[in-house]
C-alpha cells in the first residue's frame, strides 16, 4: 500500500502498546508488576458519573457545538478561576477529546510543514510524532549539564527563525521535573519576543509535591497572542478513559482549532462532556488524596531504588512518574525493558521514547504494595551476587543469565 510520506514517518506509542502487552500478559494470568502505566487507579468523581447519566439513561446523546458545550466551557472558566486566577471567557476555550486533541489541534492550526517545534527533552514521546503529523521537524532542548533542567540559554540556543511553537510540559511526564518560576517566565518571554507560540501541557499542574502550589503561567504572560494552555480531566480526576480535554487560548484561536475540530471529530461526546463537568463542579477532595498518595509512592519508590548500587534517582518534583538512569546496568534502554519484562516480570517504559537513552521511566500510580513488589524484583535482577532464584506467590523466577547485559 502507497500510505502516505507523513503516514511513513509516525510511529506507534510506545506506551499504549506497552498496555496491550500487559493486558495480554494478564490474560493469560502472567503475574506482572505494570511500572509503566500513566493512569491513576482511583475511580472517577462520583458528581462526574452523576451529572452524565441522566444524559445516558435519556437515549438522546447528541452533537455538541465542535468547540463543546456552554456548559463545559462555564466549568472550565471556573476551574481557570479556581486554579490560575485568571478571568477568561468562554470565546477563550475549547473542549477536546482529552489533552491529546487539544494539542494536537493547535499544533494543526498553528505549525506549517516547513516550521519547527520545540520542548524540552526528557519529552512525552507524542510531542515528535505530533510535530511530524503536521510535517513539521521537532527539536528537543536537551540541558546542557545533563539534567533534566534546559538553562533558558539552552532553550534559546534551540530556537530557530523556523521554530513556531515550544511545548512546556510542566511538570514533566517522563522525569517529574517541575520547572521553576524563573525559567518559566524567562521562556514566556523569550516566546513573546520571538513571536514563537508556548503551549503548556498543565495535564499534571495539581499534581505537585513537597508543598509546592501550581504554577500559573497566565502570571507571566502579557496577555494570550503567544500562550495555548492545555489542561485534562484525565489524570487529575483519574478519568482518562473519559477522553475530555481542553484548551484556552486567544479567541482567534479557538476559532480556527474549532473549525479544524469541526471536521475531524465534530465535538467531543457531550455525555463526556457532562462528566468532565461533574468532576469539575464536585468535591475536589479526591484531587489532593490522589496528590498525597502519589507524593507518598515517590518517596517509597526513592527509597527502594536508592538500595539499587549505583542508582542516583532524580527526586521528582511532581507527576506519576520517576525517571531514572540504569545504563551502568544497560545502555540500550529497549533491551533493558524487554530484559525486565521476561526476566522479572516487570513493566517499565524505555527512556530512548522519551528522547534518553539508557534511562527507564518507572510509574508510581499503582499501588504502594506493587511499587514494593516490582522493585523487589529489579533489584533482584540487577544483583549477580543474589539469590538463584526468587519466589512469586505462584510460581519461581530463575536466574539463567549472569549479567542484564549477558542477555543480549
Ligand atoms: C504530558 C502529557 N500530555 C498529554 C497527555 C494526554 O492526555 P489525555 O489522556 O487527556 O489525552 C498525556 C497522557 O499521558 C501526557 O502525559
Amino acid at each position: 500500500m502507497p500510505y502516505s510520506r507523513i503516514a511513513r514517518t509516525i510511529s506507534e506509542s510506545c506506551t499504549l502498546k506497552l498496555n496491550a502487552r500487559v493486558a495480554e500478559l494478564r490474560r493469560q494470568k502472567v503475574p506482572i508488576i505494570h511500572l509503566g502505566s500513566g493512569e491513576p487507579k482511583g475511580k472517577a468523581p462520583q458528581q462526574a458519573i452523576d451529572e452524565s447519566q441522566e444524559l445516558f439513561f435519556s437515549r438522546e446523546i447528541r452533537y455538541t457545538p465542535a468547540s463543546g458545550t456552554v456548559e463545559l466551557k462555564d466549568a472550565i472558566i471556573e476551574y481557570t478561576r479556581e486554579h490560575y486566577q485568571q478571568e477568561i471567557e468562554r470565546k477563550n476555550v475549547i473542549a477536546c477529546a482529552g489533552a491529546k486533541q487539544a494539542l494536537m489541534t493547535a499544533l494543526e492550526a498553528l505549525v506549517n510543514p516547513e516550521d519547527e517545534v520545540a520542548f524540552p527533552a526528557p519529552y512525552w514521546v507524542s510531542y515528535p510524532e505530533m510535530a511530524k503529523l503536521c510535517g513539521a521537524t521537532p527539536v528537543p532542548i536537551h540541558a546542557a549539564d545533563g539534567s533534566f533542567f534546559p538553562s533558558l540559554k539552552d532553550v534559546e540556543e534551540c530556537l530557530s527563525p523556523r521554530c513556531k511553537v515550544l511545548v512546556i510540559n510542566n511538570p514533566n511526564n517522563p522525569c517529574g521535573a517541575v520547572y521553576d518560576e524563573s525559567f518559566i517566565a524567562g521562556v514566556v518571554r523569550l516566546c513573546e519576543a520571538r513571536g514563537i507560540v508556548l503551549i503548556m501541557d498543565d495535564i499534571y499542574h495539581r499534581l505537585v509535591f513537597d508543598h509546592r502550589e501550581p504554577l500559573s503561567i497566565y502570571r507571566h504572560a502579557h496577555d494570550l497572542k503567544h500562550l495555548v494552555v492545555v489542561n485534562a480531566v484525565s489524570k487529575t480526576y483519574a478519568m482518562t478513559g473519559f477522553r475530555t480535554g481542553w484548551a484556552v487560548a486567544d479567541p482567534e484561536l479557538i476559532e480556527v482549532m474549532a473549525r479544524i475540530q469541526g471536521h475531524q471529530t465534530s465535538g467531543p461526546s457531550h455525555l463526556l462532556q457532562k462528566a468532565a463537568m461533574g468532576a469539575i463542579h464536585g468535591d475536589q477532595s479526591c484531587v489532593e488524596d490522589l496528590r498525597c498518595k502519589l507524593e507518598k509512592n515517590r518517596d517509597v519508590m526513592l527509597r527502594e531504588l536508592q538500595a539499587i548500587e549505583g542508582i542516583k534517582p532524580t527526586a521528582p518534583g511532581g507527576t506519576f512518574y520517576c525517571f531514572v538512569d540504569f545504563s551502568r546496568y544497560h545502555p540500550n534502554s529497549t533491551a533493558f525493558s524487554e530484559f525486565l519484562l521476561n526476566k522479572a516480570l516487570v513493566v517499565t517504559v524505555p527512556g530512548v521514547e522519551f528522547g534518553m537513552e539508557g534511562y527507564l521511566r518507572l510509574s508510581t500510580c499503582g499501588d504502594e504494595a506493587d511499587l514494593i513488589e516490582g522493585l523487589r524484583r529489579l533489584r533482584w535482577a540487577l544483583d549477580p551476587h543474589g539469590p538463584t532464584t526468587l519466589d512469586l506467590v505462584d510460581r519461581q523466577l530463575v536466574r539463567d543469565w549472569e549479567q542484564p547485559t549477558d542477555v543480549y
